[in-house]
């Protein structure tokens, strides 16, 4: 058990973190001077390794178009839609429960490359697909990439970047995410046409094959190769990220490996003194709510309802053909991608906070007009559709999108940062899968107005749990936030 010794360890923590402070007379909460690094290597490894977030967006994203031709060809009735469109999400979410043990096991580079063969061999089976069963088996294969590649993509990210850029290089696989969804609506746009949906799965063999080709030139995190005892390796990585030559690694050799080795050598012990059950602890409950809380709202304000469906709201919002659609979905896409560069500004000036709370409730706002949207005659309904889905949509992606996946990298004592972000990650596609899955079934057994409105109240369920519970992070050490947990 826990109690004493983790207020210990915790006030342990604080005074090294005082003493860093000290050290670099830096102002109370500042973070160490910012180090060398070689920026062109760092960003390369981030935009390779973000090939996993923009992967995910695009194969997530591009059945919103391709749901309209796919009925057609396979006759799909609404509970066939359902599974058609959420088996992916079943997939990703074995792929993210495996992840964790294959990522110790045969690290980020060679598990990426995995996932890259994986998302290429599934884009050429979906497209290929000659019946629901073969189509339904290639999506759930596409999708165990997925989950792979969501939980590995931010963690070799963050494993490459130095400290003071490490927020914003993580956001960035939240921005590939988004780019990857408005590629995938505009593939979708150009072969929106019978038959044309074999053209929007198959494409994804491209990103897939230069994810794979990319980490097969790119090395592995130290980090990574430590845990599997390649130093030698290691040193000569971090040697590039930080523009140093090999004369100069070795000189630093000993505190740089030794304080990544030092860093694991902590965390197996301490997984060895803390099973699952370090999870129920009671100074845990409230981080872990916290992100188990998040992960289940980011999903049930019904955000892929729309990143999935927009084009068949659309339809059913009474525009005729599937081609405007779809290209109302592309701005909708546009968006998404718009705002979510918004948010990596403002994250670290306005704080977590005012922008969850200002999202919340655009998004209440917004599902609220799209119910209304609905009682309207089919003719007029068009108009408020498109703006209500646009804002909706903004209001996401500059609140719930991003702030959901930055706070379970923050929020967690480091004992426990390992499980706790992998059971929000499980939860997060479990919600996923269950909103995605039973959307087209309340929209056929409800109606729309009352499915969206459903959504809403979840909304400033939202808000009552945001103001309960979630706690401000912007500016503070990870330190500084884990001693808050401590009671
Ligand atoms: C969510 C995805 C969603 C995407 C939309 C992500 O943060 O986890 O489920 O499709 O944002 O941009």
């Amino acid at each position: 058990m826990v109690g004493r010794h983790d207020k210990d360890e915790s006030k342990k923590m604080n005074r090294e973190a005082e003493e860093v402070e000290k050290a670099t007379e830096a102002e109370p909460g500042a973070l160490p001077p910012v180090p060398h690094y070689n920026r062109r290597f760092v960003i390369l490894l981030a935009i390779v390794g973000a090939l996993g977030g923009l992967l995910f967006g695009y194969d997530t994203g591009v059945i919103s178009g391709a749901l309209l031709y796919l009925t057609k060809t396979f006759n799909l009735t609404p509970t066939m839609k359902g599974l058609v469109t959420s088996i992916v999400l079943a997939g990703a979410l074995i792929g993210a429960i495996t992840s964790g043990d294959l990522n110790d096991r045969l690290g980020r580079r060679a598990l990426l490359m995995i996932a890259a063969a994986i998302f290429a061999l599934g884009a050429v089976a979906t497209a290929a697909a000659q019946n629901v069963l073969w189509f339904v088996i290639a999506r759930f294969v596409v999708g165990y990439g997925i989950g792979i590649a969501s939980y590995t993509s931010p963690l070799f990210i963050s494993e490459t970047s130095p400290p003071h850029v490490r927020g914003a290089l993580v956001s960035f696989n939240q921005l590939a995410i988004t780019l990857g969804i408005v590629i995938a609506y505009a593939v979708d746009f150009g072969y929106a046409y019978p038959g044309g949906w074999r053209w929007m799965f198959g494409w994804a063999l491209v990103p897939g094959v230069l994810l794979g080709v990319g980490m097969f030139l790119l090395p592995d995190s130290p980090r990574s190769l430590i845990n599997r005892g390649r130093e030698e390796d290691a040193l000569k990585v971090i040697a590039r990220i930080e523009g140093k030559s090999a004369e100069e690694a070795e000189q630093g050799e000993t505190v740089r490996i030794q304080e990544i080795e030092a860093a694991l050598q902590r965390e197996k012990e301490l997984e060895a003194k803390v099973g699952w059950g370090e999870l129920l602890h009671k100074d845990m409950r409230v981080p872990l709510a916290v992100g188990i809380g998040l992960a289940v709202l980011q999903q049930f304000v019904g955000i892929n309802t729309v990143i999935y469906y927009a084009p068949t709201i659309f339809k059913y919002a009474g525009y005729s053909s599937n081609a405007i659609a779809i290209l109302g979905t592309v701005g909708v896409g546009a968006v998404n991608v718009a705002m979510t560069i918004v948010a990596i500004f403002l994250l670290d000036r306005l704080g977590r906070l005012p922008l969850l709370y200002a999202g919340l409730i655009g998004m209440i706002g917004t599902l609220t007009a799209l119910g209304y949207g609905f009682l309207l005659p089919e003719g007029q309904r068009g108009t408020i559709t498109q703006i209500s889905l646009m804002v909706y949509v903004g209001c996401f992606a500059f609140s719930l999108g991003p702030i959901f996946w930055l706070m379970i990298a923050e929020i967690y004592p480091l004992r426990v940062r390992g499980r706790a972000m992998s059971l929000a990650t499980f939860s997060n596609w479990a919600a996923n899968l269950l909103v995605t899955f039973t959307f087209p079934l309340m929209i056929a057994w409800i109606n729309e107005p009352v499915t969206f409105w459903i959504y809403a109240l979840i909304g400033l369920m939202g808000i009552i749990f945001t103001f309960w519970l979630v706690p401000e992070t912007k500016g503070r050490t990870l330190e500084q936030i884990e001693a808050q947990w401590i009671k």
